[in-house]
């Protein structure tokens, strides 16, 4: 799984072969600026969505329901979803945190639900501030296997597994019947996940551990586009190639009037 937040993006994750497509909240952050991913507003996330459906068709579009939009009650989550679903053509969606019985309501509304469990970037604060691994000692790791069971229980279709110790999202991994998908969970998960941007090298605000990069195309795009701009300066763009021209007889009548003008 990847995540995509745009038509080319999509794109390129169609091509790529992916099984799992993720319009991921973590949009607010690689493209929209945010330093957080609670920012993000729901329509936000509906519009980013909906150019991901645009660019995508075989990957499986798991929308990312924002912060703010499930928490309150069965009924809102079960909106949310259904927004997603209908507007931005999500097959399936995804919400943060252990709230099975949400996840239950959603499924029983017909909507496949994906669990986030481990870091959860919508609510770093209440989980002690700043993007930490979870799961770390006894008591949170036994917590962390019983969520992912109460999850599965409840109906979800696939599990993600964020920042969170190898040997706990194995044992997870071991006990559940549905995929895990793991990012900085080990090499033990069903498969992984990858913020796009981060794994093309295109945000470098910061780097996870758990993040490997297969290209380094901001530094690309910034030599592109310093190249365009020295071009222009120097005038070596446009060339005659990138230049339209006229008619050889329209030319010449039209160089003659303005000739006459002068
Ligand atoms: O929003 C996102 O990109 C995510 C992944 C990190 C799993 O939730």
């Amino acid at each position: 799984m990847v995540t995509a937040y745009d038509v080319p993006s999509a794109q390129v994750a169609e091509e790529a072969g992916v099984d799992l497509v993720l319009a991921g909240d973590t949009a607010a952050m690689t493209v929209l600026g945010y330093p957080g991913t609670a920012a993000v507003t729901f329509e936000e996330m509906l519009v980013l969505t909906k150019a991901v459906r645009r660019g995508l068709l075989t990957p499986l579009l798991v929308g990312d329901l924002p912060f703010g939009s499930y928490e309150r009650s069965h009924e809102q989550a079960i909106a949310s979803a259904q927004r997603f679903v209908k507007e931005a053509g999500c097959d399936v969606v995804k919400f943060e945190g252990p709230a099975s019985g949400r996840a239950r309501a959603i499924v029983e509304a017909g909507i496949p639900v994906m669990g986030h469990l481990g870091l959860t970037p919508q609510t770093t604060t209440a989980l002690g501030g700043g993007f930490k691994a979870q799961a770390r000692d006894f008591v949170a790791a036994r917590r962390l296997i019983d969520d992912a069971l109460a999850l599965e229980a409840a109906g979800c279709f696939a599990l993600v597994l964020e920042a969170v110790p190898a040997e706990v999202a194995a044992a997870v991994t071991r006990r559940l019947e549905i995929p895990t998908i793991g990012i900085g969970a080990g090499a033990a998960t069903d498969g992984q996940v990858l913020v796009l941007n981060d794994l093309l090298g295109i945000f470098e605000e910061f780097k996870p551990r758990f993040v490997k990069r297969y290209a380094q195309l901001r530094r690309e795009m910034v030599t592109a586009v310093s190249s365009f701009a020295a071009d222009v300066r120097a005038r070596r763009f446009p060339a005659r190639e990138h230049c339209y021209s006229m008619e050889p007889d329209d030319r010449e009548t039209f160089l003659a009037s303005l000739e006459a003008d002068a």
